[in-house]
C-alpha cells in the first residue's frame, strides 16, 4: 500500500498569493525598429535595443519573434512540429515608417515607431492591433504585448481552465501546478496552453504564444480596451492564425503543433478505478462485478497501491504476487489494465531504477551539479531530466519492459511536476521543484523556470515511445495531468482532482470545451469526483454526463470505499447500467468522430460557439443562461443535468432542425426548450441531415463484431414542429 494518505487541502488562495501578473510600470519600448531587406517569407527588423522578425508560414498565418539584443537566441520549440510549409509569395513593401506584408488573404502592418503589429483582411477591415499605448515590451527579463481589445470581441480556449468558457474580462497564469481539490475559480490549474481566439461580429483570429516560463493572460481584467499577454523569459514568440472561422483556426493551429492520433478502441470504453483496489483479489472482483452485473467495462486502473512502497514500476509482492497472471486473467474478460506512473523515483540503493538512474546521469540537478531531490510519494525522491533525449530513451525502456506483464497504458501523474513542500506524511503541500534546478535542454542546462511547463508532456512522450517500442502493433496509450501545447500528440488529459460537488461537475463541461478549443480532443473528468464521496444524485448525472467526455472513467481517491457503478442500490445500478451501454452503442459514432478529429484537430465536445460563430446566445454567459450544453462530435447536441434536483432544464437549439435523440420529433432553432430530467434522463438532440452510426450492446468493446451496424438517419428540414 502507498506509504502515505495525501490529505486535500483547496490551494486555491495559496496559488493566488504566488501569482500576481505584472503591472505597467517599468515597462520599456522597443524604439524606432529598421528593417533589413527581405528574404522570402521573412523579413528581420532591428534597433539599437531589440530584433523582430516577422514570417509568414501560410497565407492565414505569421509568426512574430521578438527579443531584446541584436540577434534572437537559438530557434525551437517543444510544441511545434510542423515547419515544411508550402512556399508562400508574400509582397512586401514599405518605408521608413510602415511596412506592409499581404499574403493571399491578410495584410499585416508593422509601424516603425512605435513598433506596431497590426493584421487586416484584404478589405481593409481590422481584425487585430498592438494597443496604442503599448505594444510589445519589456521590463528587465519579462516580456509582454498589449493588444487592442474591442468592446465586442470574447475570447476562447487556453486550455484546461475551470471558469467561463468566454475568457473575457478574466486574467490568468500558465504554470503547471497541482490545484487538487480545485473550483471554477482556481488558477494555474495544470497544464499550459498558451493560445487563444479572438471572436468578434462571427469572425476569429488565433493565437499561440509558444513561450515556456511562467505566462500571463490578462483578457481585460486590467483594462477595459486591452488585452495582454507575456511571460517572465523568453521571447516575445506568437502565431497569429487568421480564421475567420473559428473551425480554421483550430485546424491550423493543430497543424503547427500536432494532434491526436486515433486512440486504441478499448480506451474509448467506460473504465473503471479506485484507489482503494487492494490487493489482487479486489481487482478480480470488481472485475468480476461488472460481468456478472453486466455493465460494459473495458479497463481499469492500477493507482499507487499496486506498487512496492510507492516505487514506479514495481508490484507490491504481498498484494500482487503475481501481476501477469493476474493482468492476463482481466484481459482474458475484455478488462485493459494501465496503471500510474510518478516522475519522481525512490532514492533507494538497490532499487534498480534508481541504481540505472543514477549510473546514466538520468536525474535534474541543481546549478551547483547536485543531483535533486525532492518528496514524493515514496519519500525523498530524485526526478529524471526529460528535456533530454538520452533519457527520454531510457525512461521510454523502463516502461515498456514494465508493460511486458500485460499492461496496456499508463497514466502519467504529478508531472507538473509536483513535489511535497513538507515532508512526507503530514499535509500535503504541492510546490515546483526548486528554482536552481538546471534542465539539459538542447545543451543550454537551462533554469527549472523554462522547462517546468513542458515536462510533463515530455514525461508523457517517453512513456509513450515506451508503449511504442513494447507493443509495437498496438496503439499506445497514455493519459497525462500536466503537459504544454501540442501535448495531445503524446497522451489523453484528464482534468485531474476534483472534487465530488455539483460546481465541480459544471465546471468539467467547461473545462473540456476550452480544452477542446486549445488542441485536446482526448480529455475527460473523474466521474462522480475525485475527493470526497458524491451522492447518489451527483453520481448518477456525473456518469450521465461522463457518456460524453472522449474519456470515460469513475476514478475515486483518497475515500474508505471505491466508487463503482453499483455502489449505490440496485435501483440506481440499473440506471447507471443503462448509461454506461449508451456509451456503447454510441462508439461507433464516437470512433468516426475521433477519426475525424485526427484530420482536422476539431474538438470531439465541441462548443457551440464554433459552430455558431455569429450566434451570441451561445457565449452569452449570464447566469440564467450557462453554457453546459456542448455539441458531442458534429451532430449531438447534449445537454447533460449539471445542478442538483434539477426536474427539468432549458435547452437552447441553435438555427436548423434539430431532433429529439432517437425520436421523430423535430425542432427548428433558434429555440429555447424545458426539457424534463427525471434522473434516468440525459437531453439529447440530433442535427437534421445527421446519420449516426450505432453498435449493440457489448460487453467490453472488443468482444464481439459489431452486428448489427445501424445508421440512424435525421432528415435535414423535414417537418419540423416549434
Ligand atoms: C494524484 C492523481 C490521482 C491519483 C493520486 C494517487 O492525486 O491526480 O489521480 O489517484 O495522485 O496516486
Amino acid at each position: 500500500m502507498p506509504k502515505r494518505l495525501h490529505l486535500y487541502i483547496s490551494s486555491t488562495i495559496i496559488l493566488a498569493f504566488l501569482f500576481c501578473p505584472p503591472t505597467r510600470a517599468g515597462w520599456q519600448e522597443v524604439g524606432q525598429m529598421a528593417p533589413s531587406p527581405a528574404k522570402g517569407n521573412q523579413i528581420t527588423f532591428h534597433s539599437p535595443a531589440a530584433t523582430a522578425i516577422v514570417t509568414v508560414l501560410a497565407p492565414d498565418l505569421v509568426r512574430i519573434r521578438l527579443g531584446q539584443g541584436t540577434t534572437l537566441g537559438p530557434d525551437y520549440s517543444w510544441a511545434v512540429v510542423k515547419t515544411d510549409w508550402p512556399p508562400v509569395y508574400p509582397q512586401i513593401s514599405g518605408d521608413k515608417a510602415m511596412y506592409k506584408i499581404r499574403t493571399t488573404e491578410i495584410e499585416v502592418r508593422i509601424q516603425m515607431n512605435p513598433f506596431r503589429v497590426a493584421v487586416y483582411d484584404l478589405a481593409g477591415g481590422l481584425i487585430s492591433k498592438d494597443a496604442d499605448a503599448l505594444g510589445a515590451e519589456w521590463n528587465g527579463s519579462n516580456i509582454r504585448c498589449w493588444k487592442w481589445m474591442p468592446p465586442d470581441e470574447h475570447y476562447f480556449g487556453l486550455g484546461e481552465k475551470a471558469g467561463s468558457l468566454d475568457k473575457r474580462g478574466h486574467s490568468y497564469v500558465m504554470w503547471n501546478t497541482d490545484p487538487a481539490g480545485y473550483d471554477s475559480l482556481t488558477d494555474p490549474m495544470y497544464q499550459t496552453v498558451p493560445f487563444f481566439m479572438g471572436l468578434r461580429q462571427g469572425k476569429a483570429y488565433g493565437i499561440f504564444f509558444d513561450n515556456t516560463y511562467r505566462s500571463f493572460f490578462d483578457m481585460g481584467a486590467e483594462s477595459a480596451d486591452t488585452y495582454s499577454f507575456g511571460a517572465e523569459g523568453g521571447e516575445m514568440n506568437y502565431y497569429f492564425f487568421y480564421g475567420p472561422d473559428p473551425k480554421t483556426v483550430i485546424t491550423r493551429f493543430t497543424e503547427l503543433v500536432g494532434r491526436t492520433a486515433l486512440p486504441p478502441r478499448w480506451s474509448l470504453g467506460y473504465l473503471q478505478s479506485s484507489d482503494r483496489y487492494y490487493p489482487d483479489s479486489a481487482y478480480y472482483s470488481v472485475a468480476f462485478n461488472f460481468r456478472q452485473r453486466h455493465i460494459p467495462c473495458d479497463g481499469i486502473f492500477f493507482d499507487t497501491a499496486h506498487m512496492d512502497e510507492s516505487r514506479d514500476f514495481t508490484w507490491d509482492k504481498a498484494g500482487f504476487p503475481d501481476p501477469s497472471k493476474l493482468l492476463s486473467d482481466l484481459r482474458q474478460k475484455g478488462i485493459h489494465s494501465f496503471a500510474i506512473v510518478d516522475p519522481g523515483i525512490e532514492v533507494e540503493p538497490g532499487y534498480s531504477i534508481y541504481d540505472q538512474g543514477m549510473a546514466g546521469g538520468q536525474f535534474l540537478k541543481r546549478k551547483n551539479g547536485e543531483v535533486y531531490t525532492g518528496e514524493m510519494w515514496p519519500g525523498t525522491a530524485v526526478f529524471p531530466d526529460f528535456t533530454s533525449e538520452k533519457t527520454r530513451a531510457w525512461w521510454a525502456t523502463v516502461s515498456g519492459n514494465f508493460a511486458k506483464a500485460g499492461l496496456s497504458g499508463y497514466l502519467t501523474d504529478m508531472n507538473e511536476p509536483t513535489v511535497d513542500a513538507v515532508p512526507v506524511s503530514k499535509e500535503w503541500i504541492p510546490k515546483p521543484l526548486d528554482a536552481d534546478v538546471v534542465h539539459y535542454d538542447h545543451g543550454l542546462n537551462s533554469p527549472d523556470a523554462k522547462n517546468h511547463n513542458v515536462y510533463g508532456m515530455l514525461m508523457s512522450e517517453a512513456t509513450r515511445d515506451g508503449l511504442l517500442q513494447a507493443q509495437p502493433n498496438e496503439r499506445p496509450f497514455v493519459i497525462t495531468r500536466a503537459t504544454y501545447a501540442g501535448g495531445q500528440r503524446y497522451a489523453a488529459q484528464w482534468t485531474g482532482d476534483n472534487l465530488a460537488t455539483w460546481e465541480d461537475l459544471h465546471a468539467s463541461m467547461r473545462l473540456i470545451q476550452s480544452m477542446g478549443m486549445s488542441g485536446f480532443v482526448f480529455v475527460g473528468s473523474d466521474s462522480g469526483g475525485f475527493i470526497h464521496v458524491p451522492s447518489t444524485e451527483l453520481y448518477t448525472r456525473w456518469l450521465e454526463a461522463g457518456v460524453f467526455n472522449p474519456f470515460f472513467w469513475t476514478h475515486s481517491g483518497a475515500r474508505v470505499h471505491p466508487v463503482d457503478p453499483w455502489s449505490f442500490g440496485p435501483q440506481q445500478e440499473d440506471v447507471n447500467r443503462r448509461t454506461i451501454e449508451l456509451r456503447y452503442r454510441l462508439l461507433p459514432y464516437l470512433y468516426t468522430a475521433f477519426y475525424q478529429s485526427t484530420q482536422t484537430g476539431l474538438p470531439i465536445v465541441r462548443s457551440l460557439v464554433l459552430e455558431y460563430p455569429d450566434d451570441p446566445r451561445v457565449f452569452d454567459e449570464t447566469p440564467a443562461n450557462e453554457l453546459d450544453e456542448f455539441l458531442f462530435g458534429e451532430d449531438l447536441l447534449v445537454a447533460p443535468v449539471v445542478r442538483s434536483e434539477e426536474t427539468n432544464r432549458k435547452v437552447y437549439l441553435p438555427r436548423g432542425t434539430w431532433f429529439e435523440f432517437g425520436r421523430d420529433h423535430a425542432y427548428t432553432g433558434p429555440l429555447t426548450l424545458t426539457v424534463d430530467t427525471p434522473l434516468d434522463a440525459i437531453p439529447i438532440f440530433v442535427r437534421g441531415g445527421a446519420i449516426i452510426p450505432m453498435q449493440q450492446v457489448v460487453e467490453y468493446s472488443g468482444q464481439a463484431p459489431i452486428n448489427p451496424l445501424t445508421f440512424e438517419i435525421y432528415p435535414e428540414g423535414s417537418s419540423a414542429r416549434e
